[in-house]
């Protein structure tokens, strides 16, 4: 996981993640699926948080490295044994050393994609992959929309609701062929998400300085986007669903 660098800076909790954010690694069954690890083979992750999947990487023998830009997390991720270093995604500068690049829900923290991107290129091996899976078009929607009406009633920063890159696969697909990439498959796939601690966990788990923009007004805004939201996310049991749309991708360097 990486964050952009302006005001809107999101910070984490290793604690918050792992009670109110562990679906995110539960279900990543399908982007592992794409990677199909092998031991031996020499694997960067990127945005590895608190290591959960860094750690299934390791457990295949494969030689991960993960990198993240939240000491909180990688303070984690080193607890379980794991090798990590404080990086930006924007400023890679691993020497073709890898043969796969890894990431999973952490590339859409980062703003600049283009410069992601290339130090991805840079970090591979000729032949190496690039297999990711993050928010893509259509992303939380109805919760960034939820947002940013509130906000706009109260005169908040409506662009503190929605900072992330959320692109489309054919805007994704033309950005990694720009770099060099030989694009095997990519795709958006909605998958609907049960919160297990609710809308407001997720809000503020995900995105507090919308909120903190507020001051002591913070909590009755969390409670009016939780209203607006109740109707379209939460079932007749109480249970909530965010709007999720992923979008998964493969991408070779060519030899
Ligand atoms: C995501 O994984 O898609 C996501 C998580 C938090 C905020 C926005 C997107």
């Amino acid at each position: 996981m990486n964050f952009n660098t302006s005001s809107s800076k999101q910070t984490w909790s290793a604690d918050a993640y792992s009670t109110h954010g562990r679906f995110v690694a539960d279900l990543a069954g399908a982007v592992f699926e794409w990677l199909a690890p092998q031991a031996g083979e020499k694997i960067l992750d990127l945005g590895c948080g608190d290591g959960a999947l860094t750690h299934k990487l390791a457990d295949i023998g494969a030689d991960v490295l993960g990198v993240d830009m939240s000491d909180d997390l990688l303070a984690a991720a080193r607890e379980r044994g794991l090798k990590v270093m404080n990086r930006d995604g924007h400023k890679l500068d691993f020497p073709a050393e890898f043969d796969a690049v890894f990431s999973n829900a952490a590339l859409h923290w980062m703003s600049q994609p283009e410069l992601v991107i290339d130090g991805i290129w840079r970090a591979l091996k000729p032949g190496g992959r690039f297999v990711a899976e993050f928010g893509g078009h259509g992303n939380v929607a109805a919760i960034v929309t939820a947002m940013r009406a509130v906000s706009a009633r109260r005169e908040g920063d409506e662009s503190l609701a929605g900072p992330w890159f959320f692109p489309s696969a054919d805007v994704y697909a033309d950005m990694l062929a720009d770099a060099g990439f030989d694009v095997r498959r990519v795709g958006l796939y909605p998958r609907p998400t049960p919160l297990k601690t609710g809308m407001k966990e997720w809000l503020k788990l995900f995105r507090k300085p919308f909120f903190e923009q507020f001051g002591t007004e913070a909590d009755s805004v969390l409670d009016e986007v939780e209203q607006l939201l109740r109707p379209s996310l939460c079932d007749a049991r109480g249970n909530w669903t965010a709007d999720y749309v992923r979008i998964r991708v493969e991408a070779v360097k060519p030899l």
